[in-house]
């Protein structure tokens, strides 16, 4: 068994083909030869979803690690040369800097990670989404970890009656707080029903004493247009989850997806829309560059080794999901450039309309009547 392995999730778009609805598989195959010539990992993944590319990694030197950062920014950049040379669309969108400089965090990636002591048996499930922002975990993370009508283990196993822990990070005014929870639980809904400005960093199991035990889940938090200062494309976050034995079960955890929740995001980053949970395969989203789309690829640690992935989304149990999807994704689109479709004006802040105000700007005159 291992001790304090890391497993590291850290994605970002570097060129799409066509538009922003999938990555050519030769970026893919060259992220996987960078990360393969690299003895830092204890094992990698490469995959995409929609226009993301995503580096699954396991390794033994922690969160937040300097090395391990830098090379996954060194396969976005070799990934990106090539993006370039293929004139892919968006070639190192995500990529805000020029050169690394000692985290990705704050250049543009969307990272998750969790270090853990490898149990007996580790079902890990990590979920990638495109075409949306850090909020969207907020609903499905309440649900897994705080709801019993979704996660029946809340009730049923004794070892899940103390409840979790929630860290929540409000983005506008960089500030993180924890909540204990079912106990505070009103008080984290209070907070984490606003997605766009609060979102659940992590979860962790509470002790006894109420203190953090052992981390249970893990997403990034990453809101590229604060990063930036201006539109560049919507976050696409990641989330790590930890199932089983005490904490909620894998059939637990992919539950909420049943439901495909309203997120930020869609066309242009600036529409509302349903959340649509699909296979790999199938997470191309080229519906007025949507529907927003969620995956889930599920792995067994061993000693490191990352075993799968199974796609977990690759089920007719979600067909009636992705039907409800559909019809909700009908529905919104009906009201074109209105709200609640259209973001709210706070929000478009972060899009590209405040251009399209100021040209208008010298012509509001005031009200006279
Ligand atoms: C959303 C997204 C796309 C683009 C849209 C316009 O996250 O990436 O919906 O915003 O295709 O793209 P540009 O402005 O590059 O033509
Ligand atoms: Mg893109
Ligand atoms: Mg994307």
């Amino acid at each position: 068994m291992s001790n304090d392995l890391t497993l590291s999730v850290i994605k970002a778009d570097v060129g799409s083909h066509v538009g922003h609805t999938s990555v050519h598989p030769r970026l893919i195959a060259c992220a996987q030869s960078h990360l393969a010539e690299s003895d830092l990992l204890d094992d990698f993944h490469v995959t995409a979803v929609g226009d993301d590319m995503e580096l699954i990694m396991t390794h033994k030197h922690g969160v937040d690690n300097e090395e391990v950062h830098e090379l996954a920014w060194d396969a976005f950049f070799a990934a990106t040369e090539i993006a370039k040379d293929l004139k892919l669309y968006g070639a190192g969108q995500d990529l805000l800097a020029d050169a690394f400089s000692g985290n990705v965090k704050g250049l543009g990636p969307g990272i998750a990670e969790m270090q853990i002591v490898e149990r007996p048996s580790e079902p890990v499930i990590i979920f990638m989404a495109d075409k949306t922002e850090p909020g969207a975990w907020n609903l499905p993370l309440f649900k897994i970890f705080a709801d019993p009508f979704n996660t029946a283990g809340l009730v049923l196993d004794p070892s899940m009656h103390d409840g979790f822990i929630f860290e929540v990070y409000d983005l506008i005014e960089g500030k993180k707080i924890d909540f204990s929870v079912p106990e505070e639980m009103y008080d984290l809904l209070a907070f984490i029903g606003a997605p766009s400005r609060f979102v659940i960093r992590s979860i962790y199991r509470k002790e006894g004493d109420g203190s953090r035990g052992d981390i249970a889940a893990s997403a990034s938090t990453q809101r590229l247009n604060i990063t930036a200062g201006e539109y560049v494309g919507k976050d696409d976050p990641v989330c790590i989850v930890r199932c089983q034995s005490g904490l909620p079960a894998v059939g637990e955890v992919l539950e909420p997806f049943a439901n495909p929740h309203l997120v930020s995001g869609w066309m242009r980053g600036s529409h509302n829309g349903p959340i649509m949970p699909t296979s790999l395969e199938s997470a191309v989203p080229t519906r007025f560059d949507g529907p927003p789309r969620v995956c889930s690829l599920g792995f067994q640690l061993r000693n490191g080794e990352l075993l799968g992935p199974k796609d977990m989304f690759d089920d007719v149990a979600f067909d009636e999901a992705r039907k409800k999807a559909n019809k909700i994704a009908n529905y919104m689109r009906e009201m074109g450039p209105f709200e609640p479709h259209r973001l709210p004006l706070d929000e478009m802040e972060y899009t590209t309309l405040p251009q399209v105000m100021e040209r208008l700007q010298d012509r509001f005159k005031p009200i006279d009547d």
